[in-house]
């Protein structure tokens, strides 16, 4: 896939103004929602009555980040109530094909994500089953961390070997994603921008949305 995607994550937005945060990313591709349960990391955000709210206000389509135990049970529900992508983790996953398979039977595209020490060779027999795959480029649990360049050399075998298998999967980064590091992340293979601080710490969120893709096109 050649195109660009860009989604600002709510995580660094302000949460008791969020139908006017979201009026500011319209430009986007999709609006990316943590959700994290404070037991798969240590931080604690929202869940499905959130969501659905940001769903019925949002501009743009949602892009579901699932940091929690147990998505096997979970992840459904956010496919229900009209999430555009539902990710949950690898590393939290019981049965993550038989979960993709439901995700896209209710309609949304599904995604696996893997934290930076996590391998993305055993997602290679895995490819046709899900829609997008994001390569975290922090630790997730926290916005404003620092990208991890370390993480690069995965996420560029990842593309190869989808490359090779003429898959159409999107390639989606997620942490410490600013001008000075999309370039790198794209030139590894990803496609997909997650960025929290980079656009909700903009008094211009629709400028530097428009200034990440330019970088990632670089
Ligand atoms: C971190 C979250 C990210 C976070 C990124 O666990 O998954 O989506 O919002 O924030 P920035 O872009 O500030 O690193
Ligand atoms: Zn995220």
């Amino acid at each position: 896939d050649s195109d660009v995607r860009i989604n600002p994550s709510i995580l660094a937005a302000d949460f008791v103004n969020m139908q006017a945060e979201l009026a500011r990313i319209a430009g986007a591709d999709f609006v990316h929602v943590d959700v994290m349960d404070n037991h798969f990391v240590p931080n604690l955000t929202f869940g499905p009555q959130m969501v659905e709210r940001v769903q019925a206000t949002s501009p743009v389509p949602l892009d579901v980040h699932l940091m929690i135990t147990d998505p096997d049970r979970w992840a459904p529900g956010y496919a229900e109530l009209g999430a555009a992508s539902v990710t949950f983790h690898l590393e939290a996953a019981t049965e993550p094909v038989a979960l993709a398979r439901r995700l896209r039977a209710i309609g949304s595209r599904a995604g696996v994500a893997v934290k930076p020490a996590t391998p993305v060779e055993g997602l290679f027999d895995l490819l046709d089953d899900f829609d997008q795959i994001l390569v975290m480029t922090v630790e997730p649990g926290f916005g404003g961390q620092s990208f991890m360049p370390e993480t690069m050399p995965k996420l560029h075998r990842l593309a190869e070997e989808a490359r090779r298998r003429g898959s159409s999967v999107w390639l989606q980064v997620d942490g410490g994603i600013s001008e000075s590091t999309i370039g790198q992340a794209a030139q590894a293979g990803a496609d997909t921008f997650v960025a929290g601080s980079a656009v909700f710490g903009s008094d211009d969120p629709d400028a530097a949305i428009r200034a990440l893709r330019e970088s990632a096109l670089r």
